[in-house]
């Protein structure tokens, strides 16, 4: 399945370079391991493990699985008996057996230029030890969950890791994200306790929290899920004492024995991603670990950038886990790329020589808009491997972010993941695979992709069909938190013994997968993952809209774009005014990254004669392609012309 040769032809190389320094420095090389890590993962990943530190070795097999509903339960063991704690070994380790202590974490750059401070492993351990006494004077035990709605600030790591190191659970929620969402997400997993910040400022826009936080712990009294504790950084008033309560004891440096779990997004009640996810310690600190030094070629005296918000799961695995498990410096950025100008990044790359950098393509569409002469106004010299993450990036795109970026010195690393898979599955190594842009390229170590047709047949050879991963890694999600039912029924019973990822995948003559874009009902949006059905039912939420359905329209720097239809109540007209108060009414509920860049007013809706909603059409009238395909399924085709006739040409 992974070709015995790689190709030559139209294919980018690494740097020869980087080659001489690299952890997996060649094809050959990566393929001898792959088969290793697939037909032996105990060996494989007991290899990975002897570098952290446990409490209890695991008793029994390494990796144990079911993903076939027909023959029972679905389930994922993966070191079964295995107790450590990941704050230990992220902090303790590095600090006192690693001799790390003095080795900067964390480089912090705020939103201002200039506004900027550092802080190092034995710092860290320190204030995380001191905030974790704070948690547990305020009640927080073993397997609270704990809700964190914070800037990009090194208290926000300072919480997550205090909550890991009591083995309570946290919840990381967006600082984007609205009252109502915040809200929402603290009732899911009945969090105890909320730690926020009194506000921040994104470029000039500012940002309060405190007011945002109030307001959601109103709605959550409200609801009858009164959360009476509440911890808030002064980050705006930069006050010394900063987090309210941190006057605690004496730094206690002991840390319980837990096979802790981590909790990663929102339940949702419709359809999967990301809902609750639920990743167990032992597995998820291998896996991000691993993939971290291998995919960005970690080396001690690397400086490694990821832009990505903590609050999604590339900032959980790719900002605090992975990197701080090698004791990594990495830059934490709180700003915008665009401010105060699109120079910003590359700015700060020259500022603190940064070696590894990884972003989205939607980053990369943006900056790309305002030409070269941004980038070139920075020398860039630092940068060895630039990534990319988030949805399919285009090849203009990754021509750019190669060619103008990397000065062709940096292999691109298109690393395709979800939460769901706790960090990177197919990817390149950027000393052993020659790049094609566009794609993905081939499996990480111990996972093993399929395509499979509508049918659940595997294809072989060049083919085009459903991704889907055959056997588990230790990173991979062990349930939806609550739910196992729904975890069975999203991921593995449309097709029995198998993981399905929910994206449409291409395999190419060479073998390499590119990913074509999701096949179910959600949306990408600039990297974030979001569900129809959400942003349908905050607009009908609205005492004007009878009905909605969204769907997606391509869009040059989002990727994707919501292009929204409404139904109307009976006697109520489409205006400016309710187009505001509708875009308003889908920030506030869920936040302003669901804002609908299109909405249309829809009379009629195309449905099914058992009265489902045909998006597909939906789709074409969104971009305007006439090429409809078989409608006769339609029960009124009429309406259709009707939508034709009333396109949004312009985004709202
Ligand atoms: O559709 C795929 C897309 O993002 C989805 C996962 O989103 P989420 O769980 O929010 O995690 C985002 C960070 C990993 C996937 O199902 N996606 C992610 N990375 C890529 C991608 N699509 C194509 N290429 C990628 N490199």
């Amino acid at each position: 399945m992974i070709p015995d040769k790689a190709p030559k032809e139209d294919v980018f190389l690494g740097s020869e370079d980087l080659k001489k320094e690299a952890h997996v420095p060649s094809f050959d090389k990566y393929k001898e391991l792959y088969i290793h890590s697939v037909e032996n993962p105990g060996e494989f990943w007991g290899d990975v493990a002897k570098d952290f530190f446990w409490r209890n070795k695991h008793t029994g097999q390494f990796l144990d699985y079911n993903f076939d509903v027909t023959k029972g339960e679905i389930f994922i063991k993966c070191m079964e008996g295995a107790t450590t704690n990941i704050c230990y070994n992220l902090l303790d380790r590095n600090v006192h057996e690693k001799k790390l202590a003095d080795k900067i974490a964390f480089l912090w750059e705020g939103n201002e230029p200039g506004d900027e401070l550092t802080v190092t492993y034995r710092e860290l351990l320190q204030r995380v030890c001191q905030f974790a006494n704070v948690l547990k004077s305020q009640g927080v035990k073993k397997g609270d969950r704990v809700s964190i709605y914070m800037p990009m600030v090194v208290e926000l790591v300072v919480a997550m890791l205090a909550c890991a190191r009591i083995g309570a659970v946290h919840s990381v929620v967006f600082a984007g994200f609205s009252a109502e969402s915040l809200c929402e997400r603290i009732i899911d997993s009945q969090c105890s306790l909320l730690i926020t910040a009194d506000g921040f400022y994104r470029g000039d826009k500012l940002i309060n929290l405190k007011l945002l936080s109030d307001e959601a712990l109103q709605k959550c009294k409200d609801k009858g899920f009164p959360v009476k504790k509440c911890i808030m950084l002064k980050h705006l008033s930069k006050e010394p004492e900063e987090i309210v309560g941190s006057r605690s004891p004496p730094a206690k440096r002991s840390c319980p024995d837990l096979e802790q779990k981590k909790q990663t997004g929102k339940a949702k009640k419709t359809r999967p991603v990301p809902q609750g996810v639920l990743h167990t310690v032992s597995g998820y600190m291998l896996y991000t670990a691993i993939t971290f030094k291998l995919v960005f070629d970690y080396q001690p005296d690397d400086i490694y950038w990821c832009t990505a918000d903590i609050g999604w799961i590339t900032g959980h695995s790719y900002i605090t886990y992975g990197p701080m498990a090698l004791g990594a410096t990495s830059v934490l950025f709180e700003g915008l790329p665009t401010y105060p100008d699109v120079s910003r990044m590359w700015e700060i790359v020259d500022k603190y020589h940064v070696t590894k950098f990884y972003t989205a393509p939607t980053a990369i569409r943006l900056l790309m808009k305002f030409g070269n002469e941004p980038v070139q106004k920075y020398k860039r010299k630092s940068l060895k491997i630039l990534g990319t993450v988030g949805e399919p990036i285009n090849p203009e795109a990754w021509q750019w972010y190669y060619n103008v970026v990397g000065e062709k010195r940096c292999p691109v690393v298109d690393t395709f993941w979800q939460t769901e898979t706790g960090g990177h599955v197919l990817t390149p190594l950027p000393a052993a695979t020659p790049m094609k842009p566009g794609s993905a390229t081939f499996p990480f170590f111990g996972v093993v992709p399929a395509i499979l047709n509508e049918s659940g047949e595997e294809l072989e050879g060049p083919s085009e069909g459903y991704l889907v991963f055959k056997q588990p890694w230790p990173g991979m999600m062990r349930t939806v938190y609550g739910n196992h039912q729904r975890f069975e029924t999203t991921y593995f019973k449309k097709f029995p013994g198998y993981y399905v990822t929910g994206d449409g995948c291409r395999r190419d003559k060479d073998g390499y997968y590119w990913i074509t874009g999701r096949i179910d009902d959600m949306l990408n949006v600039s990297g974030h993952l979001l569900s129809t059905a959400e942003v349908e039912s905050a607009l009908v939420e609205h005492k004007a809209v009878a009905e909605a359905a969204v769907v997606s329209r391509p869009h040059p720097v989002k990727g994707e774009s919501l292009y929204c239809f409404v139904t109307l109540n009976d006697g109520v007209s489409y205006n400016q005014t309710l187009e505001a108060e509708l875009k308003k009414q889908v920030r506030e509920k869920i936040g302003a990254i669901a804002t609908p860049d299109y909405i249309q007013n829809a009379p009629g809706l195309p449905k099914t004669r058992s009265g489902k909603i045909m998006r597909r059409v939906l789709r074409k009238v969104a971009c305007n392609e006439k090429d409809l395909g078989d409608i006769s399924t339609l029960a009124d085709s009429s309406v259709v012309e009707q939508l034709f006739q009333n396109r949004c040409c312009t985004a709202v």
